[in-house]
């Protein structure tokens, strides 16, 4: 399958929105967000937040199918990093090489920026995104406890970082 990459703009925001409740309501270990968050975002708010240019999307005949999350560090002693994160592809392009197209497009772009570190945190339940990030070289560093709490439960997640070779 032939997937797309390019940085989503406020133009975009509809389709995002629509796209992180799916998320949200499928995959609660995936996001930070609740549903109930995710469902009150309005579309002026969703706009304003990409047109700050943090999220990369990845599109399958001209839809939206999935995007991530993208920062990179802007101070001197830290530039060298950057956050990956949210991380979401829609259930039926799993498997099918698409979360790698966008992970490896976001890899690109960091080096092509001189960025020599991506990091990311994942719910140590997370078993498929572990997987993924591992295929894909991210190590795991340490894990946070009660870095997260579910309807009050406490969930602790794991820091991953993966080293880009200039
Ligand atoms: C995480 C996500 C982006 C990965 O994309 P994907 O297309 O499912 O990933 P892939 O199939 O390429 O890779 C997953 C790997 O984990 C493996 N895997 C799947 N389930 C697993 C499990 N229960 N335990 C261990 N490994 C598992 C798969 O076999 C695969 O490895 P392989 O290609 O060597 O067989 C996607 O599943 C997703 O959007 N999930 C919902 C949101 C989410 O959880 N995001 C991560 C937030 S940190």
């Amino acid at each position: 399958m032939t997937y797309s990459v390019e940085t989503l703009t406020a133009e975009h925001a509809a389709d995002w929105l629509k796209l992180r409740l799916e998320g949200a309501e499928l995959y609660p270990l995936g996001f930070l967000i609740t549903v109930e968050e995710a469902s009150e975002m309005t579309v002026d708010r969703a706009a304003e937040i990409l047109s700050f240019g943090g999220m990369r999307g990845l599109f399958f005949q001209s839809q939206l199918v999935g995007f991530a999350g993208y920062r990179p560090e802007r101070l001197a002693r830290t530039r060298h990093r950057a956050e990956v994160g949210p991380f979401y592809i829609r259930t039926e392009h799993h498997g099918k090489g698409a979360a790698g197209d966008l992970m490896m497009a976001i890899v690109d772009e960091a080096k092509s920026a001189g960025v020599e570190q991506l990091e990311l945190f994942v719910d140590t339940e997370n078993a498929r995104a572990i997987g993924f990030y591992e295929k894909f070289g991210f190590e795991r560093i340490a894990t946070h406890p009660d870095g997260v709490r579910i309807d009050g439960n406490s969930r602790s997640d794991h820091f991953y970082n993966k080293k880009l070779r200039p």
